[in-house]
């Protein structure tokens, strides 16, 4: 099996050389309103924000952040935003994946030279405290990648600490929520890895897209041979950047006992390849989660049946799950386990009406595996409530 690459730090003279995830942007149709549901559901601090009265006059957008995690949260407020466009076609959903790095020039010439597609051309934005620059390149569906450098008051270091994102953006007033969130939290800490969804055939595709362009290596792989393919209908391979800091499963559909959520996801999502989930990772899977359910996530159903035969399964690999297995019983997490160690986790369901995006819950004691174990437990485990009611 294969193991979990050691992380190396950064380096200044690779262009391609990930520092952190800078931001994940989302296009959604109403940014104030989407705002308060990140807060209220997921516990985001709704930190600083553009809008008409800051003078941005095409867009509204959001800063939130929890941990390391920053979400920006755009809508357009012109008919010819793209953003309108996008939600109209797709609803809402993450738009731009974006690394920072030293040099965003640097790296976005480097991608282009790799084969990438420009989104936009190297721009800057900067006033008396510093600068931020962005440049973006065009990866699977509507999906984009920005690389961002920022200087002096922007750089990453400080934006960590609450100052300001960039310039143009204003501070939130205090407002309850972001105080409520303080003093009760949800315990994300920053992105464990995000998963796109890509059309049928296309998988080995975007895998060689990652390793030519942003110069990914493969981090995992199952194949046709492997089991969850014919319980969870899809395939799936994990891209991880140079240094470890992003890992990107892709998958595509399958044929499996299920029909493929992936094909029901792009059905709904007009065809177009886009990011499924996002994973963040906690170090209390227990509190999170209860948390989280508290303030009504609306979390995937997980059948007590599934909890009959769990303890084996993951005691099996040579692995005592610590924390108290009453209460992931009675919160319905699941849990997987590798010959690493053992893993926490729960989905969402959609977040929108639309069955396209969802957030996933996950919490790390030693795996480095995304949870493809479940896949089978899962199906297994409505097979037999579904005898126990006698229609099976
Ligand atoms: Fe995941």
């Amino acid at each position: 099996m294969t193991t979990a690459p050691t992380p190396t730090p950064a380096t200044t003279t690779d262009p391609l050389s990930l520092i952190d995830i800078d931001h994940i942007r989302f296009y959604v149709g109403n940014a104030k309103q989407a705002a308060y549901f990140y807060a209220y559901t997921f516990g985001f601090t709704i930190e600083q924000y553009e809008d008409l009265t800051t003078g941005s006059r095409e867009q509204a957008t959001y800063l939130l952040t929890q941990g390391n995690i920053r979400l920006l949260l755009t809508s357009g407020i012109t008919p010819g935003h793209p953003a309108q466009e996008e939600v109209r076609r797709f609803g809402d959903g993450v738009k731009d994946v974006s690394m920072t790095v030293h040099n965003a020039e640097a790296s976005y010439e480097r991608a282009i030279k790799n084969g990438a597609i420009s989104d936009l051309e190297p721009v800057t934005w900067s006033d008396e405290n510093g600068s931020v620059t962005r440049a973006s390149i065009k990866t699977y569906g509507r999906v984009v990648h920005s690389f961002v450098s920022r200087t002096g008051s922007y750089a990453l270091p400080n934006i960590k600490k609450g100052g300001m994102f960039a310039p143009g953006f204003a501070k939130m007033n205090d407002i309850w929520v972001n105080q409520y969130n303080k003093d009760n939290p949800c315990g994300l800490l920053y992105t464990d890895h995000l998963v796109g969804n890509v059309e049928l055939g296309k998988m080995n595709y975007w895998v060689k897209w990652y390793e030519d362009v942003l110069e990914f290596k493969m981090f995992k792989h199952f194949d046709d041979e492997d089991i969850s393919t014919e319980y969870s209908a899809l395939m799936s391979k994990v891209m991880t950047s140079g240094n470890n800091l992003i890992k990107m499963p892709i998958n595509e559909p399958a044929e499996g006992k299920r029909k493929s959520q992936i094909q029901e996801y792009l059905e709904w999502h007009d065809m177009t390849p886009g990011v499924q989930h996002l994973a963040f990772r906690n170090d209390d899977e227990i509190s999170s989660v209860a948390e989280l359910s508290r303030r009504g996530v609306d979390f995937l159903y997980v059948p007590k049946s599934y909890y009959d035969e769990v303890w084996d399964r993951v005691a099996k690999l040579g692995w005592d799950v610590k924390e108290d297995h009453e209460r992931i019983r009675d919160l319905g997490i699941l849990v997987d386990a590798d010959d690493e160690g053992y893993l926490l986790q729960l989905f969402t369901k959609p977040l929108q009406d639309r069955p396209t995006l969802f957030i996933e819950i996950i919490c790390r004691r030693g795996s480095q595996s995304f949870g493809k174990g479940n896949f089978k437990a899962l199906f297994e485990s409505l097979e037999r409530e579904q005898d126990r009611r006698g229609n099976l």
